[in-house]
């Protein structure tokens, strides 16, 4: 079983997510993977409505950390809770960039979903420099540390790992290159040995950066690869449609 989540960023109408489902109910094969869709707000209620055709499962890509207040153009996890949506992405690098979250903002976020009972996505990854200069390790250390400081319990808590320099520019057509099987099965394990240090237990990470129908079926085979975060090949059907048949 893997967890195979899309990542739909700034994408997808409710009329283009409705011609989505009914393209991707037509090819995907019934299987045991885990299979999630962050979706856009106000596309959220058209996920909910296909998951409880085709066993998937809505998330969102954001939310404020507050019970309610005088957060103009935020929305809380009641507020999501309500419409039927339990999971979050935390931490992306392009909020983290374009958005400037700090860990210490990730980490209140993280607290928040996870003290309501929701399941967390929380993402992290290196940038080109920081890749180059071989900084990766410490960068992601310093990432979970500050990001996963306090929170009450790891149930519910999934690592994804997105080197930022492999994540694609959202078109389908032009993946990055990715890191080799040597790097990823090393950082996986690290991340993993992390958490079992900080929490006593490992959490599944998955892999995202330019992942796709085409390199899915040798990184699934990756040693402590838990599944997928996938950004532009998750816009297509048939070619998200093939990575969740893919056993
Ligand atoms: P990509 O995006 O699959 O298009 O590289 C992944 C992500 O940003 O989550």
């Amino acid at each position: 079983m893997k967890i195979i989540a899309a990542n739909w960023k700034m994408n997808k109408t409710n009329k283009e997510a409705r011609a989505f489902f009914a393209e991707y109910a037509k090819l995907v094969r019934k299987n045991n993977n885990q299979v999630l869709f962050f979706a856009p707000f106000t596309t959220l209620g058209t996920v909910v409505k296909a998951g409880k055709e085709l066993g998937i499962t809505a998330g969102a890509q954001n939310f404020y950390p507050a019970k309610n207040g005088t957060f103009t153009g935020e929305i809380s996890l009641d507020m999501l809770a309500e419409a039927g949506v339990r999971t979050v992405l935390v931490g992306h690098s392009e909020r983290r960039t374009l958005l400037k979250e700090s860990d210490e903002f990730i980490n209140e976020k993280v607290k928040a979903a996870l003290n309501a009972g929701f399941k967390v996505i929380f993402c992290i990854g290196e940038n080109i420099e920081e890749y180059e200069t071989g900084k990766t390790s410490a960068v992601l250390k310093k990432q979970i540390t500050r990001g996963l400081k306090d929170i009450p319990f790891v149930n519910g808590l999934i690592i994804a790992y997105e080197p930022i320099w492999a994540i694609s520019g959202g078109d389908p057509s032009k993946p990055k290159p990715i890191p080799t099987r040597e790097i990823i099965e090393r950082i996986h394990t690290e991340i993993k040995e992390l958490t079992v240090k900080m929490f006593g237990c490992s959490v599944p990470v998955l892999y995202g950066g330019s992942a796709n129908d085409k390199n899915w079926a040798e990184l699934s085979t990756m040693k402590n690869v838990d599944g997928a975060l996938v950004g532009g090949a998750s816009l297509v059907s048939e070619k998200f449609a093939t990575m969740v048949n893919i056993k």
